[in-house]
């Protein structure tokens, strides 16, 4: 049986950069869920559908193929055969991605491609709702957390590398609407599930938040 490690949490609190990091050191493929919603969002924008109608989204579905590759334990997100990993990262992609992710429609359509490579890989499976609906019997549970300011902040300097000109405070006012929106959604809304560990991640360094999951997960799974 595979080994399944189910990382939740709000965006910008790490999640990606730790559970990368954490993969890495123990030999486990890397799952960004939040990809696939984003690329379900990407589709609607191009296509000129309001992401929060849920009947125009949904009428979108059976024209979408998304899929997920792994290429040298990188993932690749393709939509409908393109690699869209590039596009789905605009601030206009992760509000989009927000939107659409509360459609059950959007939630049930991307279900089985999450459980199939849970079910082949050992994998820590990054997303909002790995813990509570996707993976309930995940042997690890991690709920990944950090205050807003800092998540803003990291948010704002990624992008900021990419080449961006945001401010931070609109990063932080859309960070703030996104977690809300995630977290008061009526299906499958952010939350920790009862037998996660919760762990802040405000003040720790990258390094220090690796080493930290990975003790989790060691202990969860040798013990
Ligand atoms: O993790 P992310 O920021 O790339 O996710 C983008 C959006 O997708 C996020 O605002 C909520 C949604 N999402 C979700 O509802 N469930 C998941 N498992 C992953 C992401």
């Amino acid at each position: 049986m595979s080994v399944n490690v189910a990382i939740d949490g709000p965006a910008g609190a790490g999640k990606s950069t730790v559970a990368k990091g954490a993969a890495a050191k123990l030999g486990y493929i890397y799952v960004d869920t939040g990809a696939l919603y984003r690329a379900v969002g990407v589709y609607a924008l191009r296509n000129g559908i309001d992401t929060k109608n849920a009947d125009g989204v949904s009428s979108l579905l059976p024209e979408i193929s998304v899929e997920l590759k792994f290429i040298d334990g990188v993932q690749h997100v393709l939509l409908n055969g393109d690699d869209v990993s590039v596009e789905i990262r605009t601030p206009d992609a992760s509000m989009a991605a927000s939107n659409v992710s509360a459609i059950p429609a959007v939630r049930a359509f991307l279900f089985d491609l999450q459980r199939d490579i849970a079910k082949k890989n050992n994998c820590l499976m990054d997303g909002r709702d790995i813990g509570t609906v996707v993976l309930p019997n995940a042997q690890v549970k991690i709920f990944l957390t950090a205050d807003p300011e800092e998540r803003a902040m990291r948010r704002y300097k990624e992008l900021k590398e990419k080449g961006s000109d945001v401010k931070y405070e609109d990063v932080l006012d859309d960070l703030i609407k996104r977690d809300y929106q995630d977290s008061h959604r009526e299906i499958a809304p952010l939350k920790p599930a009862e037998d996660s560990v919760v762990f802040n991640t405000t003040g720790y360094t990258l390094e220090e938040s690796v080493a930290k999951v990975i003790s989790i997960i060691e202990e969860k799974t040798n013990g």
